[in-house]
């Protein structure tokens, strides 16, 4: 017989997979009642109109391999960004770029950095890569950029900051990111990890705030890879098409390390039409500024204390009892995050902002849990 665990690295073995937010039809199987998601931040209005007619129009050609180097988004986001096309790489989501970022430039006896309290890929691909990863306290509830600084040793290759941070929905101001590249030594790629750029934008706006000016960096040709994805504003996130921004060099190395034909032609169709839908986009960002004002303050009126948001998602410290918060809010039909487990906040869960309708019934089977604070 074969030991298959002498044939798997030690650092595999204690690997934990990624646990993603519970499925619709997952839920409503355990609960019997017919569900609303609000626990993966995913765009409450679908996808964009136009990127659906882009993906039929597209079906035809399925019989044949998407285009290896997706050049035609890739062509569009250059032109977008005001960068040149060999600086970006589009893959399979930019969770997938994680990984590939990880196995390039991580490998035992190398570490990254990040923040407690941040997203949960993270960890995942830093072991999965043989590396260390460091977790530095958080400070206020988002990133403590000077404990980040103090942690980066000679064996450190990468820094993660989400900028807004998942879970937390903190963000760091463009000033901040500055001072901390400057001092950061030259053996260390940050990754800006730009998953919510488009609600922290419009936040700004609203706020008067300097969010990023992220890809300036990248024309500076500082060693700094900017995330984005369309899985979260654009409303694609099951078609699974992210991508990176940073110096062409480095972006070619990650390039050898991509699988062939990840990013499938359906997927560039509708991505492209998605860029087209400023009207989709515009709907979404204004939703969700609408239901973080409408959210903070009334789930905060039931005795929770909630981490005010930069993203399109709530941030609920509610203590002991959160695990069975989430259990009765699945049984009044709406999904939530717990934030249980790899993302260690036992006493917290995550809701995402949804259309007005359903944080309606958010709040209001929220308002029938049973929490002391309302006894
Ligand atoms: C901080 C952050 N980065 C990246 C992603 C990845 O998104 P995707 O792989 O769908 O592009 C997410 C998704 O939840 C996220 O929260």
């Amino acid at each position: 017989m074969t030991d298959f665990k002498k044939l798997v690295p030690a650092h595999m073995q204690k690997l934990a997979s990624y646990k993603p937010g519970k499925h619709l039809r997952q839920a409503e199987m355990e609960s019997g009642v017919r569900c609303i998601k609000m626990a993966s931040n995913e765009n409450p209005f679908g996808p964009s109109p136009l990127a659906v007619e882009a993906m039929k129009a597209a079906t035809g050609d399925v019989n044949f391999y998407p285009d290896n180097g997706v050049m035609e988004l890739t062509a569009r986001l250059a032109e977008i960004h005001e960068i040149d096309p060999t600086q970006i790489l589009i893959t399979a989501g930019s969770t997938t770029l994680l990984d590939i970022l990880a196995r390039t430039l991580l490998g035992p006896g190398l570490n990254a950095v990040t923040s407690k309290l941040s997203f949960i890929v993270y960890p995942i691909v830093t072991q999965a890569a043989g590396a260390r990863l460091i977790e530095v306290p958080t400070l206020d509830d988002g990133y403590d950029l000077e404990g980040i600084l103090a942690a980066v040793d000679g064996n450190t290759r990468l820094v993660y900051l989400a900028n807004p941070n998942n879970p937390t929905g903190t963000v760091v101001d463009a000033g901040a990111i500055d001072r901390f590249l400057d001092r950061l030594p030259a053996h260390v790629i940050t990754v800006l990890d730009e998953a919510y750029c488009d609600f922290a934008s419009y936040f700004a706006a609203e706020r008067g705030f300097d969010y990023s000016h992220a890809l300036d960096y990248v024309r500076a040709e500082r060693p700094v890879v900017v995330l984005r994805t369309f899985s979260k504003a654009h409303g694609l996130a099951g078609l699974r098409v992210g991508y990176g921004i940073g110096p062409a060099e480095l972006m070619g190395y990650f390039a050898r390390m991509k699988p062939a034909f990840m990013v499938s032609a359906l997927g560039e169709a509708a991505a492209l039409a998605a860029l087209a839908d400023a009207d989709h986009l515009q709907k979404s960002v204004e939703n969700n500024a609408r239901g973080a004002k409408l959210l903070t303050p009334a789930i905060a009126e039931m005795g929770i204390r909630v981490v005010p948001t930069w993203a399109n998602f709530i941030f609920c410290h509610v203590g002991e009892e959160a695990r069975s918060l989430c259990q009765h809010l699945q049984e009044n039909g709406v999904i939530v995050r717990p934030m249980t487990g790899p993302w260690g906040a036992p006493d917290a869960f995550r809701v995402s902002i949804g259309t007005p309708e359903q944080n309606e019934q958010f709040l209001g089977a929220l308002k029938r849990a049973r929490i002391p604070e309302l006894k």
